[in-house]
């Protein structure tokens, strides 16, 4: 059976709303981007992060041109990721516009840059390439360096609201498998 569709009519075009909503089914962790400038340290929160290529090792992040963190990554040539640890609400939004005076030191050093110290992964990048996207900036990270923490659960974010997850499926995958012919 197919599971019906909500669906709106969209005589001039896509509707914002409506692109944002669909866009917000998808689920996905949460992520902070930080770069350093002249002893300057910032983050913003972040969702639109990807994997891109195991060789060479690039990641993917796209940035409104709205947001500071545009020009200070354009400056600094560099940009972190630090994958959000499940019960780091408060950092998401302290990174979102909602400074919290009471968070004390969220941020660690790797490799020259500011990374989350409540992350599950954190990777620290040399900017590769900056694709302009519309109301947006990709851009791509050659990964200088990487941690990760295997028993770290992930944030997650689905339609507006962050949450975690709930239960866990055995590998599905043989994680040498994952590597032959560089599928992920
Ligand atoms: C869960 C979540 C995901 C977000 N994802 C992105 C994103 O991928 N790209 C983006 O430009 N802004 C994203 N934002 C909004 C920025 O975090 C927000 O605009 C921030 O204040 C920008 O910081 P800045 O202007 O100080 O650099 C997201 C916010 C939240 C709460």
């Amino acid at each position: 059976m197919t599971a019906a569709l909500d669906t709106a009519p969209m005589p001039q075009g896509i509707d914002p709303i409506a692109f944002r909503n669909a866009c917000g089914a998808f689920a996905t962790g949460v992520t902070i981007i930080t770069t350093r400038l002249a002893d300057r340290d910032h983050g913003m929160t972040a969702n639109a992060f990807m994997s891109i290529s195991l060789d060479p090792p690039l990641i993917a992040v796209s940035i409104a041109k709205t947001a500071k963190m545009l020009a200070l990554i354009e400056g600094s040539g560099r940009f972190a990721v630090s994958v959000l640890a499940s019960g780091t609400e408060d950092i998401a939004m302290h990174f979102a516009g909602r400074p919290n005076p009471d968070i004390g030191a969220p941020l660690r050093d790797l490799d020259g840059l500011p990374v989350a110290r409540r992350a599950s992964a954190v990777f620290a990048t040399h900017v590769d390439k900056a694709v302009d996207a519309g109301d947006h900036v990709i851009f791509l990270g050659r990964v200088s360096a990487l941690e990760t923490s295997a028993d770290a659960q992930p944030l997650t974010f689905h339609r507006g609201r962050f949450g975690k997850l709930h239960e866990e499926t055995p590998p599905l995958l043989d994680p040498a498998w994952m590597l032959e012919g560089n599928h992920w």
